[in-house]
């Protein structure tokens, strides 16, 4: 049976992508300083100081990279738009040029028949909005809003599936929280409020996105697994949940934070923001990677995260569970009755430097019959994207990790397409 068979008619098969790990050309068309701009060029916060300057260069060669995805044969593109691209400071008038850009990537996406599906915040806030406190502040939720309308107003006409933010829970966590990654800030539990004014961010967009068919916010999600039978470690992993998974989804399905977690957010939720938040209708979008074994701990946080043992690990050094991806969309729909549509916006493993990749043949070979399992089980899911089309700026990890369907040459910036690029285009042939 063909990897592709037995999915439902319509499901969507996409790649995916992100604005700062794939475009360079920070300096032009008006764009202004994101956050990843200052962090990258602070010494010692990324692998071998590896910026997002030039990275793929997909800003030049975005006509060379639709060629690639339109000969893979995918239905969809998940890509990020730079907010300061078209807000340089993160408010006012839509600068001309960026606009114009992603203008450009859509009506070349669509004379492939390839569905463009943007994501309106992969990480990369605009410098300026940071200094005001970043998502530490209402503000910045409210400037979402904006901006969110801003790019309706022009791509509204042919753009249909919307993704609003990229996981707020790692944005909070590695960028507030634990400061490693952009803006780099070190506040642990004091990160709290950024979960809250994404969330609201992400409420304020849906309502700028007007009658949009399909938008949608992207949760990180993992399954989480105790270390062992111990009331404490089950204790633990239940924190972890509370923190990782409860905490993005619970607002949106239930319309409330987890209980434990609700007193720290007290200060900052105002009336009316749950019902902002709380979506009835839309969609999902989940990022699956692995599953997480958490064991009782004592220190900052009453958790700590253990190696899954007897799996294989990615490039990363990531466990290779595909059973969590069908345990966590079944988890999801036993918890929320209402869980919409799902897609699966980020599934894809690093491998070492080579085209023979069959290691990401099996990952996405598993991961693909874990979603199909899942939908034989009841779960709504509409489409499977992979992380990533081709090789890119791995955030802190520099350009080390390698997760592209194509090989990036980062001193030539030719693009190489590997065995896993060719495996998945016979797949989607076959398909028809
Ligand atoms: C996800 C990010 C994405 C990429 C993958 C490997 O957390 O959303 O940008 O870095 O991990």
């Amino acid at each position: 049976m063909g990897v592709l068979s037995g999915f439902p008619d319509g499901f969507v098969v996409g790649v995916s992508t992100a604005s700062y790990q794939i475009e360079g050309a920070v300096h032009e068309g008006g764009r202004g300083a994101s956050i990843w701009d200052t962090f990258a060029h602070t010494p010692g916060k990324t692998l071998g100081g590896d910026t997002g300057d030039v990275a793929c260069d997909h800003y030049h060669r975005f006509g060379e990279d639709v060629e690639l995805m339109a000969a893979l044969g995918v239905d969809a593109y998940r890509f990020s738009i730079a907010w300061p691209r078209i807000q340089p400071d993160g408010t006012g008038a839509p600068h001309p040029d960026g606009l114009g850009f992603y203008d450009r990537l859509v009506d070349a996406l669509l004379a492939r028949g390839i569905a463009p599906t943007p994501t309106l915040f992969h990480w990369d806030l605009p410098q300026a909005l940071e200094d005001q406190g970043g998502w530490l502040s209402r503000e910045t939720a409210l400037r979402f809003g904006e901006y969110a309308g801003h790019v309706a107003d022009r791509l509204g006409d042919r753009v249909s599936r919307w993704i609003t933010l990229n996981e707020p829970i790692v944005h909070m966590a590695q960028g507030y929280a634990f400061g490693t990654h952009a803006p780099g800030r070190e506040l642990m539990l004091g990160a709290l409020p950024v979960a809250h004014h994404q969330l609201l961010g992400h409420g304020l967009a849906v309502q700028a996105l007007g009658g949009a068919p399909e938008v949608m916010i992207t949760n990180n999600c993992t399954p989480v697994q105790a270390a062992s039978d111990d009331e404490a470690d089950r204790v633990a992993a239940m924190v972890y949940d509370g923190f990782h998974n409860r905490l993005f989804n619970d607002p949106l399905f239930l319309g409330e934070y987890p209980e434990f977690l609700a007193p720290g957010l007290a200060e900052v939720v105002r009336d009316g923001d749950m019902a902002t938040i709380r979506t009835d209708g839309g969609a999902l979008g989940v990022n699956y990677y692995n599953p997480t074994r958490v064991a009782a701990a004592e220190g900052d946080l009453p958790f700590e995260t253990r190696p899954i043992e007897g799996v294989p690990t990615t490039a990363f050094g990531w466990p290779v569970v595909p059973s969590g991806l069908h345990d966590l969309l079944v988890g999801l729909k036993d918890r929320y009755p209402n869980l919409p549509s799902v897609y699966i916006t980020e599934n894809g493993c690093s491998v070492e430097d080579r085209l023979d990749d069959q290691f990401r043949i099996d990952y996405l070979d598993g991961h693909l019959g874990a979603v199909r399992r899942a939908i034989a089980d009841g779960v709504d899911v509409r489409g499977y994207f992979v992380w990533s089309l081709l090789d890119n700026f791995e955030w802190a990890e520099g350009y080390r990790q390698r997760f592209g369907l194509v090989r990036t040459d980062f001193d030539t910036l030719a693009r190489t397409p590997r065995d896993s690029y060719r495996w998945l285009q016979a797949a989607l042939r076959e398909r028809g």
